[in-house]
């Protein structure tokens, strides 16, 4: 399935002088505010006051548009998101995806939704497949059902590198064929097939962007299935070793949170279909991010190994040919300037 970025949309809209013209203009263009006298985009965040659905929030009211936010708060937090609820054009709903009724209630006008909500961890997974499938798979079943039904014009869902599996092929690009290792894995890949069918049989334009390890600020530390820089950042700024497990020499391709949020913010503007690597484009093995962390805080410590985790994959790069040429998307975070960034907000006071 190829990605459709449709500049002609622009044209079509521009001439046609709807309503929503807004949001196919590239930002940045007043012209179409000034002549159609809209703010932006009604949107809705699923998962909005988590770790990535708070940072595109942020991005989207930056940009203009209005966002309501539908999260359980199960890993999500309200403190994400308190500071854009007062004075901008936000709000923050809690519920959940697997609400169908709920759904169609928040879902009337709004033009796009970005489906971020989900149990996020290959670990719960493996622990409870049964939650992570009535989540990820029937909780999206519900956000395209919806979206259906009440005329939503675009979903942008969030998918996950982790469909791709353990192939020893590098980079992963979209054409090859997915080998989920991980029942969290499965669940972002049929989420991604439930995208397809809809945009297919109800002609529903949906795109799905496979994520590959976002880190950045507001990623939890804490949890048991907390993801590893934040880990790290956390262990090493109080002076205790970070832990790997296995033995670092597996690689990730880390990509910064508003360069993901800035992907889905291109793959609306585009009308984006289909599927797409949203990353770096880099990789790096998990011992030299120890090594890096280490060096941005200036703290040289012991690391400890630990027993490798069941699910997790060898080695991950994403090859980015598809975002650039149909989103026009560029990553624009070097891994240090991300984690530098980073470090800054667990330093921050308070
Ligand atoms: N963080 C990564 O590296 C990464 C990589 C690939 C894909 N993703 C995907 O990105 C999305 C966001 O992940 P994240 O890292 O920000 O995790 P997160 O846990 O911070 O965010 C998930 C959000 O979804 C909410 N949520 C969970 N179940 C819900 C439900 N039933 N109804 C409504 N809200 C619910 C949580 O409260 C939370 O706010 C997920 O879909 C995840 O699968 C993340």
């Amino acid at each position: 399935m190829t990605l459709n970025g449709r500049g002609a949309g622009v044209v079509f809209n521009w001439l046609h002088g709807t309503c929503k013209a807004h949001r196919y203009c590239i930002s940045g263009d007043t012209q179409s505010s000034e002549i159609y006298g809209t703010k932006g985009m009604k949107t809705v965040v699923t998962g909005g006051a988590g770790f990535i659905g708070s940072n595109l929030v942020e991005l989207l009211l930056d940009e203009g548009h209005a966002v309501l936010i539908l999260d359980d708060l199960s890993t999500g937090k309200k403190e994400n998101v308190s500071t854009f609820l007062e004075g901008r054009d936000c709000s923050l709903k809690q519920g959940s995806v697997t609400d169908l009724r709920l759904l169609k209630e928040i879902f009337q006008d709004v033009e796009c939704v970005f489906h971020q909500a989900a149990i996020p961890s290959v670990q719960r997974s493996v622990e409870n497949p049964r939650a992570t499938h009535e989540v990820n798979v029937n909780g999206t079943l519900n956000v395209l059902l919806a979206a259906r039904d009440c005329g939503v014009e675009q979903v942008i869902y969030a998918s996950s590198s982790s469909v791709y599996g353990d192939t020893p092929t590098l980079p992963k690009h979209e054409e090859m064929l997915p080998t989920p290792k991980s029942p969290y894995a499965v669940s972002k890949l049929t989420g991604e097939y439930y995208c397809r069918v809809f945009a297919e049989v109800y002609g529903l334009q949906a795109v799905s962007l496979r994520y590959f390890n976002v880190y950045g600020p507001r990623q939890d530390p804490y949890s048991e299935y907390a993801a590893v820089i934040p880990r790290f950042i956390t262990r090493i700024l109080a002076h205790h070793p970070p832990v790997i497990y296995g033995d670092g020499t597996q690689t990730r391709d880390f990509t910064f949170v508003k360069d993901v949020a800035r992907a889905n913010l291109l793959a609306a503007e585009r009308n984006a279909e289909g599927v797409c690597n949203i990353a770096c484009g880099v990789r790096i093995s998990i011992n030299e991010l120890a090594a890096s962390i280490m060096e941005l805080i200036g703290v040289e410590l012991e690391v400890r190994y630990d027993e490798p985790r069941p699910g997790d994959i060898k080695d991950s790069l994403a090859d980015i040919a598809r975002a650039r040429e149909a989103l026009g998307f560029q990553p624009e975070f070097a891994l240090t300037e991300g984690l530098a960034e980073t470090i800054r907000w667990f330093q921050r006071p308070g």
